[in-house]
């Protein structure tokens, strides 16, 4: 195995079970509103502490970008960690979330590795070599169009300028899927898409934390991953949508009609 991915797994198990630890201190934790429906507690923070411990003890040249504190150093080797995504499913005990670090090279997804310490799930990918869970091959489903197709999603809770825009998308796929999920955590719904455990995902305004290690599983997985457009430029305008190349195709066929000026990439 690379061993930068190695780090980046030991990192995010010691996150992870960290997180699962403090599950049963819920009641207790300070919570603090970083913005409307944006929650953070002392777990996101120790635990992203924890990861880029890890990794700068390695790797002590390379830069950070940390959902939690930002960024740090300057180098051709960037790590992004978002050390808890689905911090909202964590702070009600609703078991669904994840650690989610990659790993870039001259801005190209090198590494990646996302984590679940509740059902104890590791994703992960090299460039070029695959994508595995637990130790595993995964890969994308045969889907070929919405028809049937079981869908991820995020709802924009925090744009909610762009609910109409996003209630049309939901509708045109909703008529023509089997079924849609909201589970509360991009991160995993990326890695389940790699994994075949979803045919499809879409989201409006992520960050580039809650999609780099799942964008790389999924390419790894046979999967493609644009923003709405189609093109490569998801990590910067936090647009995504993802499936097997088939479905892809369809998902931003049915994309298009909805697309504000402002979704249009
Ligand atoms: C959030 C989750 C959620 C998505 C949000 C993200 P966080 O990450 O991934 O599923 O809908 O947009 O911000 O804040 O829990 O790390
Ligand atoms: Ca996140
Ligand atoms: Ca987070």
């Amino acid at each position: 195995m690379q061993p930068m991915l190695n780090i980046a797994i030991r990192a995010a198990r010691a996150a992870g079970d960290y997180i699962s630890r403090q599950v049963n201190n819920i009641p207790n934790l300070q919570v603090e509103t970083k913005s409307t429906n944006d929650f953070v507690s002392q777990v996101d923070r120790q635990a992203e502490a924890r990861i880029i411990e890890i990794l700068l003890k390695a790797y002590p040249d390379h830069s950070i970008l940390a959902e939690e504190s930002g960024t740090q150093g300057e180098s051709e080797y960037q790590w992004i960690i978002d050390p808890l995504d689905g911090t909202t499913n964590f702070l009600h005990g609703f078991p669904h979330f994840a650690v989610s670090i990659a790993l870039t090279r001259k801005g190209r997804l090198e590494q990646a590795v996302i984590y679940d310490p509740m059902k104890q799930e590791l994703f992960a990918a090299s460039r070029g070599e695959g994508a595995t869970l637990n130790n595993r091959r995964i890969r994308v489903t045969s889907q070929k169009t919405t028809q049937s197709a079981l869908l991820g999603t995020g709802f924009p809770f925090r744009a909610k300028q762009h609910f109409p825009a996003y209630l049309g998308m939901f509708n045109d796929f909703f008529q023509s899927a089997a079924d849609v999920r909201r589970a509360g955590s991009a991160a995993l719904d990326l890695a389940y898409v790699a994994a075949g455990r979803l045919d499809g995902f879409w989201e409006i305004g992520l960050a580039p934390w809650d999609m780099a290690a799942g964008a790389l599983i999924i390419r790894e997985a046979g999967g493609l991953v644009g923003d709405f457009a189609g093109n490569d430029t998801y990590l910067q305008t936090g647009n995504i949508v993802t499936a097997n190349p088939k479905l892809f195709a369809d998902m931003l066929r049915r994309l298009q009609p909805h697309l504000t000026r402002d979704l249009q990439d």
